[in-house]
C-alpha cells in the first residue's frame, strides 16, 4: 500500500559529498574564502549552493558546533521546506548565519547594537548567536514592502538570532550563495544534534537531497544563544561559548548577564521557543546520574541493582564513575559503555555521538554522568536535563521525572 506521506513527497536519494577543510582559506575578516577551482571541495560547495540559491531544497553541512540544516533566510518557500524535512515545530524560529559582519549590513540592513561589539570582536567567527532587532521593511519603487528575512524563519518575533559560524565549509558556503542562510542543526526533531555526516543521514535519508560531509564537528553542543536587546542581557541557550566568557570578555553590560529558564510548559510565551519541546531524545530511556563525590560510586551500583526486569544498560561515564570497582553482577547487565570524557570540551564534543552510538547498540537505558555546572558544563547539563526521562542525584532523589 503506499502511504499518504510517500504520495505527497516522494523519497529523494540523498547524496554524501566530501570536503576537504584543508582547501579553504578564509581569513577572519575575508568577504570571499580561497579555495583550488580544480579542487572536489569547489565543486561540492558549489553545488550545494546552487541548491541552496535555487530553493530547490534544503542542504546539511558542518558546522564547528554541529551539523546545520540550511537554506536561504530570504526566502519563505526554502525556510519551510527546512521545517518540512526535520518536522520542526512551526513557531521555533532559525537562526541565521552568514560569512561576515559586512554581508549581514550589506543584505539584511542590519544595525548592530553597541552591547555586541566586544562580543563580536571577540568570538565571532563562532559559536556564539547573537539576538538583533528584525530589520526594517525593504521597500520597492511602488512603496511595496517586503520582510528583509523571511517570517517564516522567526515565527512570532521581533528579533532574530543570526551568527557568523568559524567552520570554513559552513562560511565559505554561505559567501559563496551571497546568501544568509537560515539553519537549525540537521537531526529530525527531538533527536540529539548530529555531529557527523553519519548522524545527519540517519534522520534525513529520503528527505534531503545533499550532505556536505566535512567530518565530526569540533565544539559538539549548539551556539550559545545571547540576548542584548533587553536590560539585563540574557542568556538564552547555553552553548559553545560559556557564561564565564561572556561576563569576562562582553565588557561592563555583559558583567550583570543573567540566564533564562531552561524549561518551559507547552502552552508558555518563552523568549526562546526551542525550550519547551521535547530534545535530544534517544530512543531509550536516559537517567542522568549527579555527583558521584568518591569515586566508589555506591550509589549508582545500588541504582543498578534495584532496576527491575532484564533492562539492556548502556553507560556514559566521565570524570567520576570508576566501572573498575563495579562488581561482576552488576557489569553482566551493561552491554556498552562508552567514555565522554574528562574534559568539558571532550565531554561536550562526545556527548551527543556518544548517546547515538549507545542508543543505536538496541540498549534500553542509557546513564550518563552528570557534570558540575562551570565552565562547558552548564552546556553538557542544559542538554541533558532536556534528553534525561529521570535525573538523580547521589542520595537516589529524583530531580526531574
Ligand atoms: O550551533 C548552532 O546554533 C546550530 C548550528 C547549525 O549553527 N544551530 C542550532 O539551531 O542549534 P536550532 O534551530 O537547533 O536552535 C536555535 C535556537 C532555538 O532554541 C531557538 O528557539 C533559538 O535558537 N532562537 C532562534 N531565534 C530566536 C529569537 N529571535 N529569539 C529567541 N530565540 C531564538
Ligand atoms: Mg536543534
Amino acid at each position: 500500500m503506499v502511504s499518504v506521506s510517500s504520495v505527497l513527497s516522494p523519497p529523494i536519494t540523498t547524496q554524501i559529498l566530501p570536503v576537504a577543510l584543508s582547501d579553504i582559506d578564509f581569513p577572519r575578516d575575508a568577504d570571499m574564502p580561497n579555495i583550488p577551482q580544480s579542487s572536489v571541495t569547489y565543486t561540492n560547495l558549489h553545488k550545494a549552493a546552487d541548491i541552496i540559491r535555487n530553493h530547490i531544497a534544503p542542504v546539511a553541512f558542518p558546522t564547528e558546533t554541529v551539523y546545520g540544516l540550511g537554506a536561504s533566510a530570504l526566502s519563505t518557500t526554502a525556510v519551510r521546506q527546512i521545517f518540512a524535512a526535520k518536522n520542526r515545530p512551526l513557531d521555533n524560529p532559525l537562526i541565521v548565519h552568514i560569512s561576515s559582519v559586512s554581508q549581514l549590513r550589506r543584505v539584511l540592513y542590519t544595525k548592530i547594537p553597541d552591547i555586541y561589539e566586544p562580543l563580536i570582536q571577540k568570538f565571532w567567527p563562532g559559536p556564539l548567536t547573537i539576538i538583533l532587532p528584525l530589520p526594517d521593511p525593504i521597500r520597492n519603487e511602488d512603496g511595496v514592502e517586503t520582510p528583509a528575512i523571511s517570517p517564516a524563519c522567526t515565527p512570532g518575533q521581533n528579533t532574530f538570532g543570526v551568527r557568523m559560524p568559524s567552520h570554513p565549509v559552513a562560511r565559505a558556503l554561505i559567501a559563496i550563495t551571497d546568501t544568509p542562510i537560515a539553519a537549525p542543526s540537521a537531526n529530525a526533531s527531538s533527536r540529539p544534534s548530529p555531529t557527523t555526516a553519519m548522524h545527519v543521514y540517519t534522520d534525513m535519508a529520503g528527505r534531503i537531497p545533499l550532505i556536505l560531509d566535512g567530518g565530526p564537528c569540533n565544539v559538539g553542543l549548539e551556539s550559545t544563544v545571547v540576548d542584548g536587546t533587553v536590560s539585563p542581557p540574557a542568556i538564552l541557550r547555553p552553548g559553545g561559548v560559556s557564561i564565564e566568557e561572556i561576563r569576562k570578555y562582553g565588557g561592563p553590560f555583559w558583567k550583570d548577564v543573567v540566564t533564562g529558564k531552561s524549561e518551559a510548559g507547552q502552552d508558555e510565551k518563552v523568549r526562546t521557543p526551542g525550550m519547551k519541546y521535547r530534545h535530544y531524545s534517544p530512543k531509550a530511556k536516559v537517567v542522568v546520574i549527579l555527583g558521584q563525590g568518591d569515586g566508589s560510586d555506591g550509589e549508582i551500583v545500588r541504582y543498578i541493582r534495584g532496576l527491575s526486569g532484564d533492562l539492556k544498560i548502556g553507560v556514559l561515564p566521565s570524570r567520576l564513575f570508576n566501572l573498575d570497582s563495579w562488581d561482576e553482577e552488576i557489569m553482566k547487565k551493561i552491554c556498552v559503555v562508552k567514555k565522554l570524557g574528562k574534559s568539558g570540551a571532550d565531554i561536550s564534543r562526545n556527548l551527543f555521538a556518544h548517546l547515538r552510538e549507545v542508543d543505536e547498540a538496541g540498549v534500553d537505558l542509557i546513564i550518563v554522568e552528570g557534570v558540575g555546572e562551570e565552565d562547558e558544563g552548564a552546556a553538557i547539563m542544559n542538554r541533558l536535563r532536556k534528553a534525561a526521562t529521570e535525573i538523580l542525584d547521589t542520595d537516589q532523589h529524583i530531580v526531574k521525572k
